[in-house]
């Protein structure tokens, strides 16, 4: 990287932002139906922490990452980034789906440098900073192949070079890693564990595997019913050994809350 680049990113370079959620409340309408997305839904995030949502289907989780990114707004209650009211989408919150949705007319070089376009580099340096941060996800070599051309995972990480080379604050994460087969998909939490040990972004991850929750975050949270219902630390050490047996119990702990949570559902309606 060069001197002009790195100072670039040094400058840009903001600070990580908490996230919080205060008594937050979403409804839809689905015909006649009024749901509940999210019913009173409380929770912070520290600066740099990774923080899984896990739940089951329906209980509001892409809702909560889709207002904390501005797509939408809360019916009532507070959603902060940085202690700031947020108020529409913007380049400090980065976001990657399960389909990684690249431009397939471009390259995958051109696919991160177009997401630089809000920094107004100069072209040549756009493409500078997008070929490093390809390569921090280990694509250097495949930095002219177009989408078709690159395998899913490959693809993904496209997705996530895409979202970091913005230097976001905040970086949202909607089961990036379901569509994956086992072995890519190991290999896709493996990076992002890494590129989050480097870099320290605070995370915010959506998905329905406790082991991938447990191997990859700070905190794990369990939605039920439009609300964090439970929040678990998870105590151990990078790399983690989902092997052993203090992983399994926290396992076993996860799983039974989460069936708790849906019993009280069933209970309540
Ligand atoms: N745009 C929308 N219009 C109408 N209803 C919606 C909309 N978005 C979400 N909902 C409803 O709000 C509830 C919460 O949805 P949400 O997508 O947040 O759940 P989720 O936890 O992400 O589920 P999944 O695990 O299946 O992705 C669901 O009942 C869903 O049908
Ligand atoms: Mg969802």
């Amino acid at each position: 990287m060069t001197a002009a680049l790195e100072a670039w990113r040094q400058e840009e370079r903001r600070d990580l932002a908490t996230i919080e959620f205060v008594d937050v409340r979403k409804h839809y309408h689905q015909g006649e139906r009024h749901v509940r997305a999210l019913d009173g839904c409380s929770l912070r995030i520290e600066e740099g922490e990774f923080f899984s949502l896990l739940g089951p289907s329906g209980t509001g989780k892409t809702t909560l990452l889709g207002l904390v990114a501005g797509f939408e707004a809360a019916d009532s209650g507070e959603v902060l980034v940085g202690g700031e009211a947020v108020r529409r989408p913007g380049p400090d919150r980065a976001l990657v789906f399960q389909a990684p949705n690249l431009y397939p007319w471009l390259s995958a070089v051109d696919n991160v440098a177009q997401a630089l376009h809000a920094r107004r580099l100069p072209r040549r340096q756009r493409r500078e900073a997008a070929l490093a941060q390809l390569a921090e996800v280990g694509l250097a070599d495949a930095a002219g192949r177009h989408p078709y051309q690159l395998s899913g995972g490959m693809q993904q990480r496209v997705g996530i070079a895409r979202a970091l080379a913005m230097d976001p604050r905040v970086l949202l994460m909607d089961e990036p890693f379901a569509a994956l087969d086992a072995y890519v998909r190991q290999e896709a939490q493996a990076l992002i564990v890494a590129l989050w040990l480097k870099r320290q972004v605070t995370t915010l991850f959506v998905t329905h595997s406790i082991e991938e929750a447990l191997l990859l975050s700070t905190r794990v949270g369990i939605m039920a019913a439009g609300k964090v219902a439970d929040v678990l630390e998870v105590p151990f050490e990078h790399p983690r050994d989902p092997t052993s047996a203090e992983f399994n119990d926290l396992r076993r702990t996860i799983h039974e809350r989460i069936e708790a949570g849906v019993r009280n559902e069933r209970r309540a309606r």
